[in-house]
């Protein structure tokens, strides 16, 4: 079986990922994203499945696309990451396959932007479509602030600033959850909860355990589906209408998830790994 890790920068999560392959005695060649010249007319990609975990949303992107052209199977798919790498065409899969998610409008000029926002009242919350890591995101909380951003983004702002994605701001009472699933199967998820509205815990939120409920299992394993399915985090928030999917991740983090939730979580996408290499 020949695996390949599409990969940059070894973080803790690729560290823990090449523990469990060579724990199970399975080999795999690393795929350096800084060293990669993609010769676009040779494709003899003699992988049966490559595991991307890049850093850089764009080289992930443009690599899955030209894998997945030359026959490779990648986990995740490049629709995948396509659709999960931009909260636009996530937020159109999850209402075009019934997943309830906040209310979104988009437009593209600063006073289109404007009556949108006003139409959807306040608080707000402005995102760039591509981003991560909760940077750059903007809760608006009236029309002097609405202003202020919009004008930044606009003198500001680069190209990934002239969509306006503008979500309707949800009270979650100091938390989100974060549950990964794996295949058919959420396989274990975390509370999320900071006194900031931003709860990444990139940004300072807190992990701790969330049972995975059949109704968290139900939401998470529909969102997975409508992007595409694989290997995906899905950001859930827990509103008086039950559950809402916010954003589904295609190349998740998970250190702070294994021993929280008790669930081997590195040790799980290598099954899944295995098991697409053999279909
Ligand atoms: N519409 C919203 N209402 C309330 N909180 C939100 C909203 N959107 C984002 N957040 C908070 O900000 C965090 C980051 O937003 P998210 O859309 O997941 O962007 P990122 O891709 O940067 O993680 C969420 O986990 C949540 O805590
Ligand atoms: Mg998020």
């Amino acid at each position: 079986m020949k695996i390949g890790v599409l990969c940059s920068l070894i973080r803790k999560e690729e560290k823990l990922l090449f523990d469990e392959f060579r724990r199970r005695g399975l080999e795999f060649i690393r795929i350096d994203d800084r060293e990669l010249v993609l010769d676009l007319h040779h494709r003899q990609w003699d992988f049966d499945v490559i595991l991307e975990r890049c850093i850089n949303h764009s080289r992930a992107l443009h690599t899955l696309k030209y894998l997945n052209d030359c026959g490779v199977r990648t986990v995740n798919s490049y629709e995948v990451a396509n659709t999960c790498g931009d909260k636009l065409l996530t937020t159109l899969a999850l209402i075009r396959d019934g997943v309830p998610t906040p209310k979104v409008y988009v437009a593209y000029t600063p006073e289109s932007a404007l009556r949108a926002i006003e139409r959807l009242g306040y608080p707000v919350v402005l995102k760039p479509a591509v981003g991560s890591w909760g940077r750059l995101l903007s809760k608006v909380n009236d029309r002097d602030a609405a202003e202020a951003i919009l004008e930044h983004k606009e003198t500001l702002g680069s190209y990934h600033h002239s969509t306006y994605y503008i979500q309707e701001y949800v009270e979650k009472r100091g938390r989100d959850i974060r549950s990964f699933v794996v295949g058919d199967e959420t396989i274990c998820a975390i509370y999320r909860t900071s006194p900031h509205w931003i709860t990444n815990t990139a940004r300072g939120g807190i992990a701790t355990n969330c049972p995975v409920t059949p109704d968290l299992n139900e939401i998470s394993v529909r969102a997975a589906k409508a992007v595409g399915g694989g290997i995906v985090a899905i950001d859930v928030f827990e509103t008086a209408d039950g559950l809402m999917v916010n954003e589904v991740n295609y190349t998740m983090e998970f250190r702070n998830s294994i021993d929280t939730t008790g669930v081997n979580i590195p040790a799980k996408v290598v099954d899944y790994v295995v098991e697409v290499a053999g279909r």
